[in-house]
């Protein structure tokens, strides 16, 4: 498997060369009527246009030509094979194989048990990173069904995150769910010891649910309830594992088989199609164009949808801790840029904030719009929604047409954005989209030859902090 520097690779150079006049979009727009239609992919149930981009045929061919030369092919096949790619930790990297089939029947019993019984009322989930982001997304996005059940997630040590998710709760009638793969976290194990601390004299047992690979630190700590995430599943790819146990309990245990199903249909497409008919291929090799030649140095996520405004902050993970690095997987410095600096917000409401800088700033920024074409809601809010999706990325696209407009109004245009379209929210919809996102992030750490399961850089602050409060506060 190709291990080389990606900048020694003849497509590399090839694109570099185009990337010294790289295409105007509107030029290309002008050029192809069919445009809009020929840049775009449908498959799994989403559609991917990616006409917004300064991407021609031969960017494109060379960037198929790039992937080839990195052995991507190989690289895929061990990834789902099950190969300890995780070079790192010594470690196969799983969460496809945890979709595979529907959740466990432990786990689906047991969600079944804490939604159809009368002793809970409001379910605390206690985790951060992976062990959080991912479920509280699920939950945010879909809401809880069919159930009375209230939910809420502490993520945060600033004892005031705890002590809102507690606010009007009954501690006879709470539960709380544990995730932690580790169950090292410091953050999560001082919100889970005040968790107990609020609960009294009661007895742990039939007050926490802990989701781990360390069971038997979540024994000693006095749950007995624990699920299994293996060690071949990380944090931020865990969502498909026992972590998505308190999502399950919001959605419900159906629900949450579409999710699951929804990404296997994403594993497939993603394992099958060629390149340039491939969605997450497309999005990694589009992203390496303007990481790498068009010096993009940021990512922006516009998910049109309210459903999905933790969208921007769950790839923040998933995208900058698996390729935000700066060594190769053989521990040689890169000298290429690797994964952008990723930020959003739901549209409208990021409209009204940073989008000036978008429109008008000076750091290229590329951007995904993430929209649903059926919106429940009132027809007329559901169809402004739209039109500012639409118009934001032509306005991006193209910029201002008059050429008479003073230089302070003038939007240059020519700013690359894809757009996702989803059919609606919904289970087997989210569960698409985050599988997209997590193999758009496998391809680039090929590309930049990068191990994307490992996250070494998170240690050294949490090494300081036990350093500093060893040292006791002055
Ligand atoms: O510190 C980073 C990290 O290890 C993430 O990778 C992970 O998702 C998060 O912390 C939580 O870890 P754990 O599930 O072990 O508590």
């Amino acid at each position: 498997m190709n291990t080389q520097s990606p900048n020694r690779c003849s497509a590399w150079q090839a694109l570099r060369a185009l990337a010294a006049k790289p295409p105007r979009i509107a030029d290309q727009f002008a050029q192809d009527p069919a445009r809009a239609s020929r840049c775009a992919v449908e498959a799994a149930g989403v559609r991917y246009d990616f006409s917004r981009q300064r991407i021609d045929t031969g960017v494109l061919n060379a960037l198929v030509e790039l992937l080839r030369q990195r052995g991507f092919d190989e690289w895929r096949a061990a990834f789902l094979k099950g190969d300890p790619i995780n070079s790192t930790e010594k470690r196969a990297v799983e969460h496809v194989a945890q979709r595979a089939g529907n959740a466990s029947l432990v786990m689906r019993q047991l969600a079944e048990r804490v939604r159809a019984g009368r002793r809970v009322r409001r379910i605390v989930h206690l985790g951060t990173g992976g062990s959080s982001l991912g479920p509280e997304l699920v939950v945010d996005a879909l809401g809880a069904r069919d159930t009375a059940l209230e939910f809420r997630f502490a993520a945060n040590v600033d004892p005031l995150d705890l002590e809102r998710a507690l606010a009007g709760a009954d501690p006879e009638s709470t539960l709380f769910i544990v995730v932690s793969k580790t169950f090292t976290t410091e953050e999560t194990l001082a919100n889970a010891r005040a968790a107990k601390h609020w609960l009294g004299a009661r007895d742990p047992a039939r007050h926490f649910v802990a989701i781990t690979g360390n069971s038997a630190a979540a024994n000693a700590f006095g749950a007995t309830d624990v699920l299994p995430i293996p060690d071949s599943v990380g944090g931020r790819y865990s969502i498909w594992s026992a972590a998505g146990f308190g999502a399950m309990c919001a959605i419900g245990v159906g629900a949450f088989d579409e999710f699951l199903a929804g990404a296997r249909e994403v594993d497939q497409h993603f394992a099958q199609a060629v390149p340039a008919q491939n969605i997450p291929v497309l999005m990694a090799l589009i992203g390496v164009w303007n990481v790498n030649f068009l010096s993009a140095g940021a990512h922006a996520i516009l998910p049109y949808a309210h459903a999905l405004r933790l969208l921007p902050a769950y790839l923040q993970q998933l995208e900058m801790e698996s390729n935000g690095k700066r060594v190769d997987r053989e521990g040689r410095p890169v000298d290429y840029a690797t994964a952008p600096v990723l930020f959003g917000e739901e549209g409208t409401v990021g409209q009204h904030s940073f989008y000036q800088l978008l429109h008008q700033g000076t750091p290229a920024v590329a951007a995904d719009f993430v929209v649903a074409a059926q919106m429940a809601g009132d027809a007329e809010r559901c169809a402004l929604l739209a039109a500012y999706a639409e118009a934001q990325a032509d306005a991006l696209a193209f910029g201002t047409t008059d050429s008479q407009v003073e230089p302070h109004r003038e939007c240059p245009g020519n700013r690359s954005s894809s757009t996702l379209a989803l059919q609606r929210i919904d289970a087997r919809n989210l569960g698409r989209l985050l599988a997209l996102y997590e193999h758009k992030v496998f391809t680039q750490g090929v590309i930049w030859n990068l191990n994307s399961f490992d996250q070494w850089g998170v240690e050294l602050g949490k090494q300081l902090a036990r350093k500093i409060l060893s040292k006791g506060r002055p």
